[in-house]
């Protein structure tokens, strides 16, 4: 690789490695996300899809298929169906979590209202399990309909784990897991399964998948409080006015004296906050080296991911994922 390559962003490298493809992704994308009846479809869908997004986890699903020799067609079904799981969910998240931005624009329940997004989120759901049944492949549908209802779950259990200071690191995680982590593992492990792998593959893929999903998530919640919108597309400081007890706030209350304590109390369990609320939880963050140690965290779980590829062959595909795993916290670095 040279070394204007190797600077290039793992993402476009992805992009790059896997452009027909993804063409063939997107195409089935906007075929499929249309209505013939019901014209708000195609409205709210379109506003979220020409938006962008970074397609990662369809482009995991073709990146998983190629590395493990497939040759068939259906991993563009199987990528599309992770994309439209994602865009569903985040159209749900953004009414749940109250949102006004995403993609770098308004959200849906902005623009239209929370009835639209929950309705064509439904919709989406359902277009993308008629999409993986195309695959005919049993396992496959298994695996991504388990992510969809684990992610659900994950979004449910967060509900309970926010405005709740007992919630710790174990609770966190396994939110996580849920809501974020599952449908990273679901896209490489339905990847390696359609391609026929032998199961050590197929575990080292769904391994990558679950540790480059949490490093994900934990770097999306740091950014939460020191990101800047312009960059990640999404306002700051939603995590705080929702109550969530995101790792850099565990960590912190974990550590809280009495008087900090009181705080945490006031504005995560009461949820009565005030101006200035929000620079004193990032000071007691910084004081206590929360965002550092949530810091640290995301890089062991990306460094965990980078080694699940060890068992597999070697190849520029590979390179990239391994390298993916540094980009995704390399957010936050
Ligand atoms: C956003 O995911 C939801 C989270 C899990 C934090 P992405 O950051 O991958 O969203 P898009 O698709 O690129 O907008
Ligand atoms: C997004 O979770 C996870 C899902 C889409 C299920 P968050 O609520 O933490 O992510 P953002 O910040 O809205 O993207
Ligand atoms: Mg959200
Ligand atoms: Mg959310």
């Amino acid at each position: 690789m040279s070394l204007d390559e190797a600077l290039r962003k793992p993402q476009d490298r992805l992009a790059d490695l896997l452009s027909a493809e993804m063409e063939a992704v997107n195409l089935l994308i906007r075929a499929r996300m249309a209505s013939r009846h019901a014209p708000r479809i195609p409205e709210v869908t379109a506003h979220l899809v020409e938006a962008g997004g970074k397609r990662l986890r369809p482009m995991l699903t073709l990146a998983a298929a190629r590395l493990c020799g497939y040759t068939g067609p259906f991993h563009i079904h199987l990528a599309a169906t992770v994309e439209f799981i994602h865009t569903a969910t985040l159209l749900h998240d953004d009414v749940v979590d109250e949102s006004a931005k995403r993609r770098g624009r308004p959200t849906a329940n902005l623009l239209w209202d929370n009835k639209s997004s929950v309705l064509v989120g439904d919709y989406l759901f359902a277009r993308s399990f008629q999409l993986m049944v195309e695959t005919g492949n049993l396992r496959v549908l298994d695996i991504l309909s388990n992510a969809a209802a684990t992610i659900a779950e994950g979004e449910v259990l967060q509900l309970t784990a926010a405005q709740d200071l007992k919630t710790d690191e174990e609770i966190y995680l396994q939110v996580v897991r849920g809501k974020t982590a599952a449908l990273f593992s679901a896209a490489t492990e339905a990847g390696a399964v359609i391609a026929g792998a032998p199961e050590e593959h197929v575990r080292a893929l769904f391994t990558y998948g679950d540790d480059l999903g949490i490093a994900f998530q934990m770097a999306d919640d740091l950014l939460d409080y020191e990101g800047a919108a312009q960059d990640i597309g999404k306002n700051t400081g939603d995590d705080f006015r929702e109550r969530k007890m995101t790792l850099p706030v565990i960590k912190a209350v974990a550590q809280a004296d009495a008087a900090e304590r009181a705080f945490w109390v006031r504005v995560i369990e009461k949820g009565q906050q005030a101006d200035g609320d929000l620079a004193e939880a990032m000071a007691l963050l910084k004081k206590h080296g929360a965002l550092e140690a949530a810091r640290a965290d995301a890089l062991a779980h990306a460094a965990k991911a980078r080694a699940a590829l060890l068992s597999l062959p070697d190849s520029p595909m590979r390179q990239c994922l391994a390298d993916l795993a540094d980009y995704v916290v390399s957010r936050i670095n």
